[in-house]
């Protein structure tokens, strides 16, 4: 136990002067008797729930549940609201948001007499925003993971999130089922609170979360609704405040070990090429150098292992039952770097001791992957100079290495409006090019990365074609994509200079990308380009688009990315 003087929150409540008599007075006011929390860890349980926001809906309940382990562990918990990220309703994207999140996180964690934090979110960009402040803030920190949402269903079938939606979207398009099947389709995708259940952003964020070792064991895989849930939060908060006693910062565990096991166990999973950006962004805040050749290399020595959607058959809540990530992360003993502390044991290896995979269909033994390498590939070449990313598990096998003639959108709402018109003679052989969809010229590169199939080639059951685009695409999403290709067009990325008819050749196994447009033409056409006008004239908007970083770098803010210290704020 540490003395209550070395505590942080100490400089607020237990001095002599006049700041800890209010702080007492105002805490008294708060209804809490002065024996209630004098001494005790302050714990702060940041909480992303809104009614907005259907993946955290029920985390208002959770919090109760950490509460309850906090005041049992003899800590002090207060709740914090922040701001919810919500992927389904938040425009143009969340992705313009996070750091604004992760600032928010990292700036009330400081500025409050906070000893430790819980961080409760899930839904896509919550879990990298609230780490990339933690990480920045740097105190004992557990992250509970929102859960994934129970299975959908209708008539019979078992529906995941976005992969079908996406599916049966194009089926209606393509006439073959109609409003009455999307009627009820819209009843059965989305059961429950939770947030996405398929192996989609959320899932693999939360996934990489357990492999830093900043959640409870096991705790990402929990659906939302399992009382199994509720217990875990409880536990986090019992262990909150252990931690604090401990003094076990994040920086201790946010090392760069812990950050190549959270890559590896991305590209097992075959997760979202969204963890590229994000990881990258939360490895530079714990200062730790972390590049797109660092997912191509450690891609190499890891297969696909979760046979789950997009990628695979199954969803989450098989993955709970099969073991979840511990037993996962056992099949990967060799790749881990397993003598790293977690929040819960000394080392990953004494987490990892004693987990079994219950269902070797759902987690693969090694010698039975669903790929031989993992989910992602980096690509380079003189489209994408800085890099561009594919999930080449969840694209056509035959279009992996493919030359075909660009037709270029130079927006999305360009591409909406035109991409059925039959002037453009679209042929399942061409490549379709969006531009103006990256971190400035999204804004914060939304998921346009899955171009839509024309209509009259998904009649003729085309169902994939090869696309690229300097957007995201969204974890629950599927087809030859290539995606953040950097730098992006708005800022005069090559991207910016091909025209409809150039051919472009994909090849993954070569890792190339390649514009068949000699340099002195790109030249020619570099000097005729002029860059678009400023987006935003004032607000957030403006700090976004004159801080935000490309995308093979992690899109954090520039100011934020950067080393340099911040007062403690006790000290004015
Ligand atoms: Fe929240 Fe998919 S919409 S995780």
């Amino acid at each position: 136990m540490r003395p209550p003087e070395e505590l942080r929150s100490h400089q607020w409540y237990g001095t002599d002067g006049l700041r800890s008599f209010s702080h007492r007075a105002r805490t008294r006011q708060l209804g809490y008797l002065p024996e209630e929390h004098l001494g005790k860890p302050v714990i702060a349980i940041l909480n992303t729930w809104s009614d907005i926001n259907p993946c955290h809906v029920h985390l208002r309940d959770r919090a109760q549940a950490v509460k309850r382990g906090v005041w049992q562990a003899g800590g002090f918990p207060l709740e914090f609201p922040v701001s919810t990220l919500s992927e389904t309703f938040q425009k143009p994207t969340p992705m313009l948001y996070r750091n604004l999140l992760s600032m928010e996180t990292e700036e009330l964690l400081r500025s409050y007499p906070v000893d430790g934090a819980v961080l409760l979110g899930g839904c896509d960009k919550t879990t990298p925003a609230l780490l990339m402040g933690a990480a920045s803030a740097d105190l004992p920190t557990v992250f509970v993971p929102a859960g994934p949402m129970l299975p959908g269903h209708w008539r019979n079938e078992v529906l995941g999130s976005g992969t079908d939606m996406w599916k049966y979207w194009d089926d209606k398009r393509a006439g073959l089922i109609g409003d009455c099947e999307m009627a009820e389709l819209e009843n059965g995708l989305a059961r429950s609170p939770g947030h996405c259940m398929t192996m989609g952003t959320a899932s693999t964020l939360t996934a990489a979360a357990e492999a830093l070792g900043v959640t409870m064991p096991g705790a990402s895989a929990i659906p939302a609704v399992d009382s199994g849930h509720d217990r875990m939060a409880a536990a986090s908060g019992l262990r909150i405040v252990e931690l604090v006693h401990q003094d076990l910062k994040l920086s201790k565990l946010l090392t760069a070990e812990a950050y190549e096991d959270a890559v590896a166990t991305v590209l097992a999973l075959g997760g979202s090429t969204n963890a590229v950006i994000h990881l990258i962004a939360m490895a530079g805040r714990s200062g730790v150098r972390l590049t797109l050749d660092d997912f191509d290399r450690i891609a190499r020595t890891v297969p696909v292992l979760a046979n789950l959607r997009p990628g695979g058959q199954y969803l989450m809540e098989d993955f709970h039952f099969a073991g979840g990530l511990p037993a996962f992360l056992a099949q990967l003993t060799d790749v881990l770097h397993l003598d790293r502390p977690t929040v819960a044991h000394d080392t990953l290896r004494e987490q990892l001791a004693n987990a079994v995979v219950h269902n070797p269909e759902v987690i693969r033994p090694r010698e039975k992957p669903l790929a031989e390498e993992g989910g992602v590939a980096v690509l380079r070449g003189n489209l994408c100079p800085d890099g561009a990313v594919i999930k080449h598990i969840a694209a056509e096998p035959h279009l992996l290495r493919h030359t075909g003639p660009a037709v270029v959108f130079d927006d999305y709402r360009h591409m909406q409006s035109t991409i059925n018109d039959p002037a453009l003679g679209i042929t399942a052989d061409h490549v379709l090019v969006l531009r103006n969809s990256g971190p400035q010229g999204g804004p914060g590169m939304p998921e346009y990365g899955m171009l839509p199939i024309p209509d009259h080639l998904l009649k003729q059951g085309v169902r994939d074609m090869v696309r690229i685009s300097d957007a995201r695409m969204s974890g629950t999403s599927y087809g030859t994509c290539v995606l953040h290709v950097a730098p992006e067009s708005y800022v005069g990325g090559p991207l910016a200079l091909v025209r409809t008819g150039d051919l472009i050749t994909l090849d993954v196994e070569a890792r190339s990308l390649h514009l068949d447009v000699s340099d002195e033409e790109l030249e020619r056409r570099r000097e005729a380009w002029t860059p678009p006008p400023a987006r935003y004239g004032r607000g957030y908007g403006a700090l976004y688009s004159e801080q935000i970083t490309q995308a093979d770098t992690g899109c954090d803010f520039a100011f934020l990315a950067r080393e340099g210290e911040v007062p403690d704020p006790y000290a004015g």
